[in-house]
């Protein structure tokens, strides 16, 4: 296969109303120069970071509307909103496999490429850790505040599945897949440069695994722990073996 020729006619004319729709001209030519590659990994390593960011932004769009419905009470719109949400941050995690393709040697030399940049600097990753303040206060605000509920009530004394109670499940399934893409990444470094390493900002990379354990929603959590303390208050911490009788 000639390369060079090949390489003319990827990127296509940008002329098809295919192309112009979806802007194929710049979406293509957002990725070095194949001639400027430091190797055969950094193509798919700019690819897969800038797939992340288009899919965090479309995470954060939603998350607003998802917002607006809070206020309004629309559960259905709220449920499938986040719907979307889920796959998408579940791709994102997923996606995080393809680096596993490339070397430890082949991803140094792409990390010579980066300057001193850090994920930290992400405009989608930044945004998405501003979200959930702002949700969490209109889902108490609408859902629990006005009908004179909390937490503990939607999810044990006046347990009904209400709908307070599936949209709280929602924001914890928000929680925990966002932590299950910021653990599956830390695996990601641990594979690639090591966990015992330094970020090019010079910080110990260990100190990633801090993120992991923060939670958006933390009273979601809580609740879990305080029902188990109260349920488990009526049968003692240990149990006797079913068997026991
Ligand atoms: C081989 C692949 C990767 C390596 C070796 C890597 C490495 C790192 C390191 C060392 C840090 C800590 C930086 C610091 O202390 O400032 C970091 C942070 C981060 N990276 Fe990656 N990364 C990789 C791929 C990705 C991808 C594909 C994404 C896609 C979104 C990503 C998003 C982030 C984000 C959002 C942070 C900040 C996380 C936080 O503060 O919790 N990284 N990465």
């Amino acid at each position: 296969m000639d390369r060079e020729q090949f390489y003319a006619t990827m990127n296509g004319e940008g002329t098809l109303d295919y192309e112009l729709y979806l802007n194929t001209k710049q979406l293509l030519s957002c990725q070095k120069d194949f001639h400027d590659f430091c190797n055969h990994d950094e193509l798919q390593f700019q690819i897969v970071h800038q797939v992340e960011e288009l899919w965090m932004k479309l995470i954060n769009y939603t998350l607003l509307d998802i917002d607006d419905y809070l206020q309004q009470e629309n559960t259905n719109r709220v449920i499938t909103l986040f719907r979307r949400v889920f796959i998408a941050l579940r791709l994102m995690t997923e996606q995080l496999s393809l680096l596993e393709t490339m070397s430890p040697k082949e991803y140094q030399e792409i990390r010579v490429q980066l300057g001193n940049g850090s994920g930290q600097e992400s405009p989608g990753f930044r945004t998405i850790l501003k979200m959930p303040a702002q949700l969490w206060k209109s889902f108490r605000t609408s859902y629990l505040e006005r009908h004179d509920l909390t937490i503990e009530k939607i999810y044990n004394t006046e347990y009904s599945h209400s709908d307070a109670y599936v949209v709280a499940e929602a924001l914890a399934e928000f929680d925990e897949l966002f932590q299950r893409f910021r653990y599956c990444h830390v695996q990601l470094i641990n594979r690639t440069i090591g966990l015992g390493a330094k970020s090019l900002k010079g910080r110990p990379v260990d100190r990633m695994l801090e993120g992991v354990k923060t939670y958006f929603f933390p009273e979601l959590w809580e609740i879990r722990n305080q029902m188990t303390d109260a349920w488990g208050a009526s049968y003692g911490v240990v149990r006797e073996s079913l068997g026991a009788h």
